[in-house]
């Protein structure tokens, strides 16, 4: 694992955006797995200037969030297709057709994620992956467990992601108790990883996943197993 340490939120959006941009360009037609959650968002933002300046062209590049609350409309502004609409899709110049969010509102389950699957498996599979990471370990939204699962699938959150995530929403009740999203072997069998941490409360998940072990109670520690990670870092996050 590659480890870079940025000075602040600033540093980091911008070191991670400069790595985007690089790989798109060497591979215009790509797949690009993507997070939600504030930390990418500054990252997004620098994207965007890319594509409204000219130097950066997604056109060609095929898109799979990496997870959704379960259930929500994708019109509800705390959905996932919500967020990543307004942070992102609606300022560049992506093909909608490549875009893929799983549907919160789907009514089998099962088969959304199934089908997810294959459709990654279909585009050749996803060439960059980039993550945030949960205060807890937790990556998409695997959360800390004795077992991970490797498909997509429905998760229950743990308290503390429901905590940390209310701020989005107008009260701790209104944040959904469930999501589905990508599994562990979604995220590891990305030919490439960026993960992006800021701020103090990240500093010992991040901790836990330099320690050389690996442990399902911090999902992250896994991607130790992966060629091919690069945490970009702010100080705070760094910090421990
Ligand atoms: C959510 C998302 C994750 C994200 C995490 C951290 O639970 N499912 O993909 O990495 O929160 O969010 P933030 O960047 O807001 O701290």
């Amino acid at each position: 694992m590659q480890k870079l340490i940025c000075k602040d939120y600033e540093e980091m959006s911008r070191t991670a955006a400069d790595l985007v941009a690089k790989e798109v360009q060497a591979k215009p037609d790509m797949v690009l797995g993507l997070p939600t959650g504030s930390t990418p968002v500054g990252m997004y933002r620098q994207l965007i200037s890319m594509v409204q300046n000219g130097t950066l062209d997604f056109s060609q590049v095929t898109t799979f969030n990496l997870d959704e609350y379960y259930p929500i409309d994708a019109s509800n502004p705390q959905s996932y297709h919500y967020f990543m609409d307004e942070n992102f899709f609606n300022h560049i110049n992506i093909d909608r057709q490549r875009v893929h969010i799983l549907d919160g509102r789907c009514e089998d389950v099962q088969q959304e994620c199934a089908q997810y699957d294959a459709r990654i498996r279909d585009f050749g599979g996803i060439d960059l992956q980039l993550l945030g990471i949960g205060g807890n370990g937790h990556i998409a939204f695997n959360e800390p467990d004795d077992f991970l699962d490797a498909n997509t699938h429905l998760v229950s959150l743990t308290a503390q992601t429901v905590q940390d995530n209310a701020r989005f929403f107008e009260s701790e009740d209104q944040v959904p108790t469930q999501a589905v999203t990508l599994g562990m072997q979604g995220i590891l069998s990305a030919k490439k990883i960026i993960i992006l941490a800021s701020g103090k409360n990240k500093a010992k998940a991040v901790s836990e996943v330099f320690t050389g072990k690996i442990t399902t109670q911090n999902p992250a520690s896994l991607l130790a197993a992966h060629r091919d990670v690069i945490f970009i870092l702010d100080e705070a996050a760094a910090g421990l």
